[in-house]
């Protein structure tokens, strides 16, 4: 079956600019469905805003008591950005999504590269700051609400997965700049109006 997004129609695309290299492609024509759009921002708002919180909190001097409140807040927020990826993920296998413009196969494999590895982050990250957490003997609070305690305070542990947390951290900064380094291509020297697709 020949989809909006089959590798079908993804070569018909492609084999069209390569025979007509001077029209311009407006990508922005064909959008994303609502409710990935509405995840997608949703999920880069709590993203930058849990990796901002992370880097300032750690650096706040040990039993301040505001640093036990940001680290709840960030905590919760971690766990409903989790919860947003993984409805993200089920959504991006039912909803429609528009192929992508013609471009060089390199490019096609940048992006995808970058999208997978940023999907595998999303997930990974609030994984290892919830078992880092699950190894102390504070546990995790959603919201207000304890989670269940199934952990014990174990420092090697917390420290193996708070290590793969802020890892994971930095490799997640990377890919924000580069899936934005890539966006604003499009944007401004492609001029093929990618961008117009995610816009809410
Ligand atoms: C996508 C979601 C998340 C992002 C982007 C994120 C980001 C960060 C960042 C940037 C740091 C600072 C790392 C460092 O400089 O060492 C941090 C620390 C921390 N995060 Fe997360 N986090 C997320 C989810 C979670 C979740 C779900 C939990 C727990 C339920 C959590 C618990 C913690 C804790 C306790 C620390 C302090 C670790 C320490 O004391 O070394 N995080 N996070």
């Amino acid at each position: 079956m020949t989809t909006a997004n089959s590798p079908d129609t993804q070569r018909r695309l492609d084999a069209n600019a390569a025979a007509n290299p001077r029209a311009a492609s407006n990508a922005g024509a064909q959008r994303y469905a609502g409710p990935l759009i509405a995840l997608h921002w949703l999920i880069a708002l709590g993203i930058i805003g849990l990796l901002a919180l992370g880097l300032y909190m750690v650096g706040l001097p040990k039993g301040l008591p505001v640093k036990a409140t940001l680290i709840n807040l960030h905590k919760s927020l971690g766990l409903t950005v989790f919860l947003l990826v993984l409805l993200r993920i089920v959504a991006k296998g039912v909803l429609h999504r528009p192929p992508l413009p013609p471009m060089p196969p390199w490019q096609r494999a940048a992006a995808r590269i970058t999208q997978v590895l940023l999907y595998v982050s999303m997930v990974a990250m609030p994984l290892a700051g919830y078992l880092g957490s699950s190894f102390n003997r504070y546990g995790t609070r959603f919201w207000g609400i304890p989670l269940p305690k199934w952990g014990w305070d174990d420092p090697q542990l917390r420290e193996l997965f708070f290590g793969f947390h802020t890892v994971f951290a930095w490799l997640l900064i990377a890919l924000i700049v580069l899936h934005v380094a890539g966006a604003l291509k499009h944007q401004w020297i492609d001029r093929d109006n990618l961008l117009a697709r995610m816009l809410p």
